[in-house]
Protein backbone atom coordinates (compact mmCIF):
# COMPACT_ATOMS: atom_id res chain seq x y z
CA UNK A 1 0.00 0.00 0.00
CA UNK A 2 0.94 3.63 -0.74
CA UNK A 3 2.82 5.59 2.04
CA UNK A 4 -0.15 7.94 3.91
CA UNK A 5 1.09 11.26 3.67
CA UNK A 6 0.10 14.50 6.05
CA UNK A 7 -0.46 18.26 5.43
CA UNK A 8 2.39 20.20 5.80
CA UNK A 9 1.90 22.67 8.65
CA UNK A 10 -0.99 24.96 10.62
CA UNK A 11 -1.76 27.59 7.24
CA UNK A 12 -1.02 24.09 5.24
CA UNK A 13 -4.38 22.86 6.60
CA UNK A 14 -6.40 25.72 6.68
CA UNK A 15 -5.45 26.85 3.28
CA UNK A 16 -6.62 23.43 2.15
CA UNK A 17 -9.71 23.11 4.80
CA UNK A 18 -11.19 26.31 3.82
CA UNK A 19 -10.41 25.28 -0.17
CA UNK A 20 -12.75 22.49 0.29
CA UNK A 21 -15.24 24.77 2.38
CA UNK A 22 -15.04 28.17 0.15
CA UNK A 23 -16.85 27.15 -3.63
CA UNK A 24 -20.23 27.52 -5.10
CA UNK A 25 -22.10 27.59 -2.14
CA UNK A 26 -20.62 30.89 -1.17
CA UNK A 27 -20.39 32.35 -4.50
CA UNK A 28 -23.45 31.07 -6.15
CA UNK A 29 -25.63 30.35 -3.38
CA UNK A 30 -25.13 32.51 -0.63
CA UNK A 31 -25.79 36.34 -2.15
CA UNK A 32 -29.12 35.05 -3.29
CA UNK A 33 -30.16 33.13 -0.11
CA UNK A 34 -28.89 36.28 1.52
CA UNK A 35 -31.27 38.33 -0.04
CA UNK A 36 -33.69 36.47 -0.44
CA UNK A 37 -34.00 35.82 3.35
CA UNK A 38 -33.52 39.55 4.86
CA UNK A 39 -30.07 40.61 4.09
CA UNK A 40 -28.33 41.43 7.09
CA UNK A 41 -30.54 39.70 9.69
CA UNK A 42 -30.02 36.63 7.63
CA UNK A 43 -26.67 37.36 7.89
CA UNK A 44 -26.07 37.07 11.67
CA UNK A 45 -28.51 34.05 12.27
CA UNK A 46 -25.90 32.14 9.50
CA UNK A 47 -23.25 33.50 11.59
CA UNK A 48 -24.40 32.38 14.63
CA UNK A 49 -24.99 28.65 13.02
CA UNK A 50 -21.59 28.64 11.88
CA UNK A 51 -19.91 28.75 15.22
CA UNK A 52 -23.11 27.34 17.21
CA UNK A 53 -23.80 24.34 15.33
CA UNK A 54 -21.76 23.58 12.07
CA UNK A 55 -18.45 24.33 14.19
CA UNK A 56 -18.84 21.55 16.61
CA UNK A 57 -19.81 18.92 13.25
CA UNK A 58 -16.71 20.20 11.91
CA UNK A 59 -14.62 19.30 15.22
CA UNK A 60 -16.27 15.64 15.21
CA UNK A 61 -15.24 15.21 11.54
CA UNK A 62 -11.68 15.94 12.89
CA UNK A 63 -11.83 14.50 16.12
CA UNK A 64 -12.86 11.16 14.31
CA UNK A 65 -10.00 11.93 11.28
CA UNK A 66 -7.27 12.69 13.12
CA UNK A 67 -7.70 9.74 15.92
CA UNK A 68 -7.86 7.17 13.85
CA UNK A 69 -5.91 8.43 10.76
CA UNK A 70 -7.85 6.43 8.27
CA UNK A 71 -10.35 7.24 5.62
CA UNK A 72 -14.30 7.47 6.82
CA UNK A 73 -15.31 3.53 6.62
CA UNK A 74 -11.48 2.63 8.00
CA UNK A 75 -11.48 5.31 10.70
CA UNK A 76 -15.19 3.73 11.51
CA UNK A 77 -14.06 0.18 11.28
CA UNK A 78 -10.99 0.89 13.53
CA UNK A 79 -13.00 3.09 16.43
CA UNK A 80 -15.75 0.53 16.74
CA UNK A 81 -15.08 -2.40 15.07
CA UNK A 82 -17.72 -5.00 14.52
CA UNK A 83 -20.46 -2.64 15.31
CA UNK A 84 -23.13 -0.80 12.50
CA UNK A 85 -20.69 2.26 12.51
CA UNK A 86 -19.35 0.58 9.45
CA UNK A 87 -22.48 1.57 7.23
CA UNK A 88 -22.29 5.25 8.06
CA UNK A 89 -18.75 5.45 7.08
CA UNK A 90 -20.03 3.55 3.80
CA UNK A 91 -22.67 6.21 3.59
CA UNK A 92 -19.98 9.01 3.85
CA UNK A 93 -17.82 7.76 1.38
CA UNK A 94 -21.06 7.43 -1.12
CA UNK A 95 -22.60 10.43 -0.69
CA UNK A 96 -19.42 13.11 -1.60
CA UNK A 97 -19.09 10.90 -4.74
CA UNK A 98 -23.36 11.88 -5.29
CA UNK A 99 -22.37 15.76 -4.57
CA UNK A 100 -19.17 15.91 -6.82
CA UNK A 101 -21.29 14.01 -9.58
CA UNK A 102 -23.77 17.47 -9.62
CA UNK A 103 -20.96 19.72 -8.66
CA UNK A 104 -19.34 19.20 -11.72
CA UNK A 105 -22.19 19.95 -13.71
CA UNK A 106 -22.43 23.43 -12.15
CA UNK A 107 -18.14 23.41 -12.48
CA UNK A 108 -18.40 22.34 -16.03
CA UNK A 109 -20.96 25.91 -16.26
CA UNK A 110 -17.87 27.93 -15.14
CA UNK A 111 -15.59 26.35 -17.34
CA UNK A 112 -17.43 27.10 -20.26
CA UNK A 113 -18.23 30.55 -19.01
CA UNK A 114 -14.83 31.44 -18.40
CA UNK A 115 -14.16 30.22 -22.45
CA UNK A 116 -17.15 33.05 -23.59
CA UNK A 117 -15.46 35.17 -21.29
CA UNK A 118 -12.21 35.03 -22.90
CA UNK A 119 -13.49 35.17 -25.82
CA UNK A 120 -15.21 38.23 -25.24
CA UNK A 121 -18.69 37.13 -25.77
CA UNK A 122 -19.75 38.76 -22.79
CA UNK A 123 -18.76 41.97 -23.87
CA UNK A 124 -20.12 44.53 -26.14
CA UNK A 125 -22.29 42.44 -27.54
CA UNK A 126 -26.28 42.67 -28.89
CA UNK A 127 -28.17 42.14 -25.75
CA UNK A 128 -29.99 39.42 -26.89
CA UNK A 129 -27.58 37.10 -28.00
CA UNK A 130 -26.51 36.78 -23.73
CA UNK A 131 -30.41 36.63 -22.97
CA UNK A 132 -31.52 32.79 -23.28
CA UNK A 133 -28.28 31.64 -23.46
CA UNK A 134 -27.87 30.10 -20.33
CA UNK A 135 -30.97 27.92 -20.70
CA UNK A 136 -30.18 27.09 -24.36
CA UNK A 137 -26.74 26.02 -22.90
CA UNK A 138 -27.84 23.93 -20.21
CA UNK A 139 -30.02 21.91 -22.25
CA UNK A 140 -28.13 20.89 -25.40
CA UNK A 141 -26.75 17.99 -25.16
CA UNK A 142 -22.93 18.07 -26.02
CA UNK A 143 -21.51 21.16 -24.60
CA UNK A 144 -22.51 20.90 -21.00
CA UNK A 145 -21.09 17.46 -20.90
CA UNK A 146 -18.20 18.41 -22.64
CA UNK A 147 -17.41 21.24 -20.00
CA UNK A 148 -18.49 18.66 -17.26
CA UNK A 149 -15.96 15.85 -18.31
CA UNK A 150 -13.25 19.16 -18.51
CA UNK A 151 -14.09 19.74 -15.01
CA UNK A 152 -13.80 16.07 -13.41
CA UNK A 153 -10.40 16.04 -15.65
CA UNK A 154 -9.26 18.93 -13.85
CA UNK A 155 -9.62 17.52 -10.46
CA UNK A 156 -8.43 14.14 -11.20
CA UNK A 157 -5.31 16.02 -12.45
CA UNK A 158 -4.73 17.56 -9.09
CA UNK A 159 -5.65 14.07 -6.94
CA UNK A 160 -3.28 12.21 -8.75
CA UNK A 161 -0.90 14.63 -7.17
CA UNK A 162 -1.63 13.34 -4.12
CA UNK A 163 -2.08 14.50 -0.83
CA UNK A 164 1.19 17.12 -0.45
CA UNK A 165 1.70 17.87 -4.19
CA UNK A 166 -1.32 17.61 -5.48
CA UNK A 167 -4.42 18.98 -2.88
CA UNK A 168 -1.83 21.28 -0.56
CA UNK A 169 0.14 22.68 -3.35
CA UNK A 170 -3.03 23.30 -5.39
CA UNK A 171 -4.87 24.50 -2.50
CA UNK A 172 -1.88 27.20 -0.88
CA UNK A 173 -1.03 28.59 -4.55
CA UNK A 174 -4.65 29.71 -5.59
CA UNK A 175 -6.24 30.36 -1.85
CA UNK A 176 -4.48 33.55 -1.68
CA UNK A 177 -5.29 34.37 -5.16
CA UNK A 178 -8.81 33.98 -4.89
CA UNK A 179 -9.03 36.03 -1.80
CA UNK A 180 -7.63 38.54 -3.72
CA UNK A 181 -9.62 38.68 -6.56
CA UNK A 182 -13.01 38.66 -4.82
CA UNK A 183 -11.65 41.75 -3.07
CA UNK A 184 -10.99 43.21 -6.32
CA UNK A 185 -14.43 42.68 -7.38
CA UNK A 186 -16.06 43.33 -4.31
CA UNK A 187 -14.36 47.07 -4.67
CA UNK A 188 -15.02 47.24 -8.42
CA UNK A 189 -18.78 46.50 -7.87
CA UNK A 190 -19.22 48.65 -4.76
CA UNK A 191 -17.94 51.89 -6.75
CA UNK A 192 -20.41 51.10 -9.63
CA UNK A 193 -22.87 53.91 -9.77
CA UNK A 194 -25.75 53.02 -7.98
CA UNK A 195 -24.48 50.09 -6.34
CA UNK A 196 -25.55 51.30 -3.15
CA UNK A 197 -29.04 49.68 -2.80
CA UNK A 198 -26.76 46.40 -3.30
CA UNK A 199 -25.10 47.52 -0.50
CA UNK A 200 -28.54 48.11 1.70
CA UNK A 201 -30.04 45.15 0.53
CA UNK A 202 -27.16 43.02 1.55
CA UNK A 203 -26.47 44.38 5.04
CA UNK A 204 -29.72 46.27 6.31
CA UNK A 205 -31.51 43.66 8.55
CA UNK A 206 -34.65 42.85 7.75
CA UNK A 207 -35.69 41.45 10.84
CA UNK A 208 -39.54 41.00 9.62
CA UNK A 209 -38.19 38.27 7.19
CA UNK A 210 -36.37 35.81 10.22
CA UNK A 211 -38.83 32.67 10.31
CA UNK A 212 -38.21 29.25 11.26
CA UNK A 213 -37.29 28.53 7.60
CA UNK A 214 -34.90 30.82 7.63
CA UNK A 215 -33.16 29.84 10.62
CA UNK A 216 -33.47 26.39 9.10
CA UNK A 217 -31.75 27.75 5.60
CA UNK A 218 -29.18 29.42 7.62
CA UNK A 219 -28.04 25.88 8.96
CA UNK A 220 -28.20 24.54 6.00
CA UNK A 221 -26.29 26.48 4.41
CA UNK A 222 -23.48 26.68 6.90
CA UNK A 223 -23.41 23.25 6.84
CA UNK A 224 -23.34 22.72 3.00
CA UNK A 225 -20.78 25.78 3.18
CA UNK A 226 -18.14 23.98 5.60
CA UNK A 227 -18.45 20.61 3.65
CA UNK A 228 -19.78 19.22 6.80
CA UNK A 229 -21.39 15.77 6.47
CA UNK A 230 -20.16 14.00 4.11
CA UNK A 231 -16.58 12.90 4.99
CA UNK A 232 -14.61 15.33 3.69
CA UNK A 233 -13.79 17.35 6.45
CA UNK A 234 -13.15 13.73 7.89
CA UNK A 235 -10.70 12.75 5.23
CA UNK A 236 -8.94 15.56 5.13
CA UNK A 237 -8.91 15.80 9.43
CA UNK A 238 -6.70 12.52 9.15
CA UNK A 239 -4.21 14.08 7.26
CA UNK A 240 -3.37 16.88 10.22
CA UNK A 241 -0.21 16.26 12.04
CA UNK A 242 -0.54 15.41 15.57
CA UNK A 243 0.98 18.36 16.94
CA UNK A 244 -2.05 20.80 15.04
CA UNK A 245 -4.48 22.60 16.60
CA UNK A 246 -8.04 21.37 15.82
CA UNK A 247 -9.25 24.23 17.78
CA UNK A 248 -7.69 26.79 15.39
CA UNK A 249 -8.02 24.98 12.66
CA UNK A 250 -11.72 24.90 12.71
CA UNK A 251 -11.77 28.42 13.51
CA UNK A 252 -9.71 29.69 11.02
CA UNK A 253 -11.65 27.61 8.21
CA UNK A 254 -14.73 28.94 9.74
CA UNK A 255 -13.57 32.45 9.36
CA UNK A 256 -12.18 32.06 6.19
CA UNK A 257 -15.57 30.39 4.88
CA UNK A 258 -17.81 33.21 6.76
CA UNK A 259 -15.96 36.11 5.22
CA UNK A 260 -15.15 34.54 1.61
CA UNK A 261 -18.93 34.51 1.37
CA UNK A 262 -19.84 38.25 2.62
CA UNK A 263 -17.42 39.66 0.24
CA UNK A 264 -18.77 37.44 -2.53
CA UNK A 265 -22.31 39.02 -1.72
CA UNK A 266 -20.29 42.30 -2.36
CA UNK A 267 -19.04 41.19 -5.55
CA UNK A 268 -22.48 40.45 -6.97
CA UNK A 269 -25.29 42.41 -5.06
CA UNK A 270 -24.30 46.27 -5.89
CA UNK A 271 -23.49 45.14 -9.04
CA UNK A 272 -27.10 43.58 -9.77
CA UNK A 273 -28.45 46.99 -8.24
CA UNK A 274 -25.81 49.09 -10.30
CA UNK A 275 -27.48 47.10 -13.49
CA UNK A 276 -30.98 48.09 -12.22
CA UNK A 277 -31.84 44.60 -12.07
CA UNK A 278 -34.56 42.59 -9.80
CA UNK A 279 -32.24 40.77 -7.20
CA UNK A 280 -34.62 37.79 -6.62
CA UNK A 281 -32.91 36.69 -9.55
CA UNK A 282 -32.76 32.65 -7.70
CA UNK A 283 -29.87 30.27 -8.32
CA UNK A 284 -29.73 32.08 -11.76
CA UNK A 285 -28.14 35.09 -10.52
CA UNK A 286 -24.75 34.10 -11.20
CA UNK A 287 -25.08 32.34 -14.60
CA UNK A 288 -28.26 34.45 -15.85
CA UNK A 289 -27.58 37.53 -14.36
CA UNK A 290 -24.03 38.57 -14.34
CA UNK A 291 -23.09 38.21 -18.25
CA UNK A 292 -25.92 41.15 -18.59
CA UNK A 293 -24.38 43.41 -16.26
CA UNK A 294 -20.55 42.50 -17.67
CA UNK A 295 -21.97 43.38 -21.24
CA UNK A 296 -23.54 46.31 -19.72
CA UNK A 297 -20.48 47.69 -18.09
CA UNK A 298 -18.49 47.10 -21.16
CA UNK A 299 -20.76 49.81 -22.93
CA UNK A 300 -18.75 52.16 -21.70
CA UNK A 301 -15.16 50.78 -21.10
CA UNK A 302 -15.41 47.32 -22.77
CA UNK A 303 -12.10 45.85 -21.92
CA UNK A 304 -12.31 46.68 -18.46
CA UNK A 305 -15.59 44.81 -18.00
CA UNK A 306 -14.04 42.09 -19.92
CA UNK A 307 -11.30 41.52 -17.81
CA UNK A 308 -13.87 41.49 -14.55
CA UNK A 309 -16.01 38.76 -16.30
CA UNK A 310 -12.58 36.57 -16.94
CA UNK A 311 -11.53 37.41 -13.16
CA UNK A 312 -14.77 36.50 -11.81
CA UNK A 313 -15.65 33.36 -13.61
CA UNK A 314 -12.11 32.06 -13.26
CA UNK A 315 -12.94 32.51 -9.64
CA UNK A 316 -15.73 30.84 -9.73
CA UNK A 317 -13.64 27.99 -11.19
CA UNK A 318 -11.06 27.66 -9.26
CA UNK A 319 -12.81 27.94 -5.90
CA UNK A 320 -15.16 24.78 -7.38
CA UNK A 321 -11.98 22.89 -8.23
CA UNK A 322 -10.73 23.18 -4.25
CA UNK A 323 -14.07 22.03 -3.71
CA UNK A 324 -14.44 19.26 -5.59
CA UNK A 325 -10.81 17.66 -4.54
CA UNK A 326 -12.09 17.39 -0.81
CA UNK A 327 -15.03 15.20 -2.40
CA UNK A 328 -12.99 13.41 -4.55
CA UNK A 329 -10.27 12.47 -2.40
CA UNK A 330 -13.05 11.03 0.32
CA UNK A 331 -13.49 8.15 -2.58
CA UNK A 332 -9.69 7.71 -3.29
CA UNK A 333 -8.94 7.52 0.51
CA UNK A 334 -11.19 4.64 0.77
CA UNK A 335 -10.25 2.66 -2.20
CA UNK A 336 -6.36 2.93 -1.62
CA UNK A 337 -6.78 2.25 2.03
CA UNK A 338 -9.85 -0.24 2.43
CA UNK A 339 -9.05 -1.88 -1.44
CA UNK A 340 -5.71 -1.74 -1.54
CA UNK A 341 -5.71 0.36 -4.85
CA UNK A 342 -3.25 2.35 -6.24
CA UNK A 343 -3.69 6.28 -6.12
CA UNK A 344 -3.82 6.13 -10.01
CA UNK A 345 -6.12 3.24 -10.31
CA UNK A 346 -8.46 4.93 -7.15
CA UNK A 347 -8.41 8.36 -9.39
CA UNK A 348 -9.82 6.37 -12.42
CA UNK A 349 -12.31 4.41 -10.27
CA UNK A 350 -14.11 7.93 -8.47
CA UNK A 351 -13.72 9.68 -11.70
CA UNK A 352 -15.49 7.61 -13.88
CA UNK A 353 -18.28 7.07 -11.31
CA UNK A 354 -18.90 10.85 -10.75
CA UNK A 355 -18.51 11.59 -14.70
CA UNK A 356 -21.45 8.84 -15.32
CA UNK A 357 -23.70 10.31 -12.37
CA UNK A 358 -22.91 13.82 -13.67
CA UNK A 359 -23.34 13.01 -16.90
CA UNK A 360 -27.00 11.86 -15.83
CA UNK A 361 -27.72 15.37 -14.12
CA UNK A 362 -26.21 17.17 -17.23
CA UNK A 363 -28.66 15.78 -19.61
CA UNK A 364 -31.74 15.85 -16.94
CA UNK A 365 -31.50 19.64 -18.27
CA UNK A 366 -31.77 18.51 -21.44
CA UNK A 367 -32.51 15.52 -23.13
CA UNK A 368 -33.34 13.53 -20.10
CA UNK A 369 -35.33 16.29 -18.67
CA UNK A 370 -38.52 14.26 -19.03
CA UNK A 371 -37.05 11.80 -16.50
CA UNK A 372 -38.39 12.58 -12.79
CA UNK A 373 -37.52 10.95 -9.36
CA UNK A 374 -40.27 11.85 -6.92
CA UNK A 375 -41.25 14.54 -8.74
CA UNK A 376 -37.93 16.05 -9.57
CA UNK A 377 -34.89 16.69 -12.57
CA UNK A 378 -32.13 13.98 -11.83
CA UNK A 379 -29.98 17.24 -10.61
CA UNK A 380 -32.94 18.20 -8.20
CA UNK A 381 -33.53 14.87 -6.88
CA UNK A 382 -29.53 14.21 -6.06
CA UNK A 383 -29.43 17.53 -4.58
CA UNK A 384 -32.15 17.68 -2.48
CA UNK A 385 -31.06 13.96 -1.17
CA UNK A 386 -27.63 14.73 -0.61
CA UNK A 387 -28.25 19.02 0.89
CA UNK A 388 -31.45 17.65 2.88
CA UNK A 389 -31.18 14.44 4.02
CA UNK A 390 -27.47 12.42 3.84
CA UNK A 391 -25.30 15.71 4.81
CA UNK A 392 -27.36 16.36 8.28
CA UNK A 393 -27.44 12.42 8.66
CA UNK A 394 -24.12 12.29 8.16
CA UNK A 395 -23.52 15.22 10.40
CA UNK A 396 -25.89 14.14 13.11
CA UNK A 397 -23.78 10.48 13.16
CA UNK A 398 -20.78 12.28 13.55
CA UNK A 399 -21.47 14.19 16.58
CA UNK A 400 -23.23 11.82 17.81
CA UNK A 401 -20.07 9.63 17.61
CA UNK A 402 -18.18 11.86 19.11
CA UNK A 403 -20.52 13.04 21.92
CA UNK A 404 -22.00 9.78 23.07
CA UNK A 405 -19.98 6.83 21.29
CA UNK A 406 -15.71 7.72 21.92
CA UNK A 407 -15.03 8.16 25.70
CA UNK A 408 -14.97 12.18 26.71
CA UNK A 409 -11.30 11.30 27.79
CA UNK A 410 -10.22 10.04 24.08
CA UNK A 411 -12.28 12.71 22.64
CA UNK A 412 -10.37 15.37 25.06
CA UNK A 413 -7.14 13.50 24.08
CA UNK A 414 -7.57 14.04 20.62
CA UNK A 415 -8.99 17.86 20.78
CA UNK A 416 -6.22 18.81 23.31
CA UNK A 417 -3.24 17.03 22.16
CA UNK A 418 -3.02 14.83 25.20
CA UNK A 419 -4.30 18.08 27.41
CA UNK A 420 -1.41 20.38 26.26
CA UNK A 421 -3.91 22.77 24.40
CA UNK A 422 -7.46 24.16 24.59
CA UNK A 423 -7.88 22.84 28.26
CA UNK A 424 -10.17 25.66 28.78
CA UNK A 425 -12.40 25.50 25.99
CA UNK A 426 -12.88 22.09 25.49
CA UNK A 427 -15.62 21.66 27.82
CA UNK A 428 -18.06 23.98 26.12
CA UNK A 429 -16.78 22.34 22.71
CA UNK A 430 -17.80 18.18 24.15
CA UNK A 431 -21.13 20.81 25.28
CA UNK A 432 -21.90 22.03 21.83
CA UNK A 433 -20.72 18.18 19.70
CA UNK A 434 -22.84 16.55 22.40
CA UNK A 435 -26.22 18.34 22.69
CA UNK A 436 -26.50 21.69 20.81
CA UNK A 437 -25.65 20.14 17.05
CA UNK A 438 -27.59 16.75 17.43
CA UNK A 439 -30.31 18.93 18.27
CA UNK A 440 -29.93 21.50 15.72
CA UNK A 441 -29.74 19.11 12.79
CA UNK A 442 -32.85 17.61 13.94
CA UNK A 443 -34.58 20.89 13.79
CA UNK A 444 -33.40 20.76 10.28
CA UNK A 445 -34.40 17.60 9.73
CA UNK A 446 -38.01 18.40 10.89
CA UNK A 447 -38.04 21.61 8.65
CA UNK A 448 -37.76 19.44 6.17
CA UNK A 449 -40.33 17.66 6.59
CA UNK A 450 -42.54 20.06 7.28
CA UNK A 451 -42.19 23.20 5.51
N1 LIG B 1 -18.36 23.62 0.79
C1 LIG B 1 -18.42 23.53 -0.63
C2 LIG B 1 -19.02 24.82 -1.19
O1 LIG B 1 -19.36 25.71 -0.47
C3 LIG B 1 -19.23 22.36 -1.11
C4 LIG B 1 -18.86 21.05 -0.50
C5 LIG B 1 -19.82 20.28 0.08
C6 LIG B 1 -17.55 20.57 -0.55
C7 LIG B 1 -19.52 19.07 0.64
C8 LIG B 1 -17.23 19.35 0.00
C9 LIG B 1 -18.21 18.61 0.60
O2 LIG B 1 -19.15 24.96 -2.36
Amino acid sequence: MEKRENFGGRLSVILAMAGSAIGLGNIWRFPYVAGEQGGGAFIIVYILASFILALPIFFSETIIGRRSGSNAVGAMKKMAPGTRWKWIGIMTVISPMIVLSYYSVVGGWSVEYLFKALAFDFTGVPSDSISGFFSRFISSTWEPVLAHTIFIALTAGIILGGVKKGIEKFSKLTMPILFLLIVVIAVYSICLPGARGGVDYLLKPDFSKISAGTIASAMGQAFFSLSLGVGTILTYGSYIRKQENLMVSGVGTAVADISFAILAGFAIMPAVFAAGIQPGAGPGLVFETLPFIFNKMGARIPWISAVVAIIFFLTILVAALTSAISMFEVGVAYLMEEKGKSRKKATLQVGLFCWVIGLLCSLSFGPLSGVHIFGKSIFDFLDSLCSNWLMPLGGLMFTLFVGWKMSRSDVEDEFTNHRKLNRRGFPLVYFLIRYIAPVGIVIVFLSNLLL
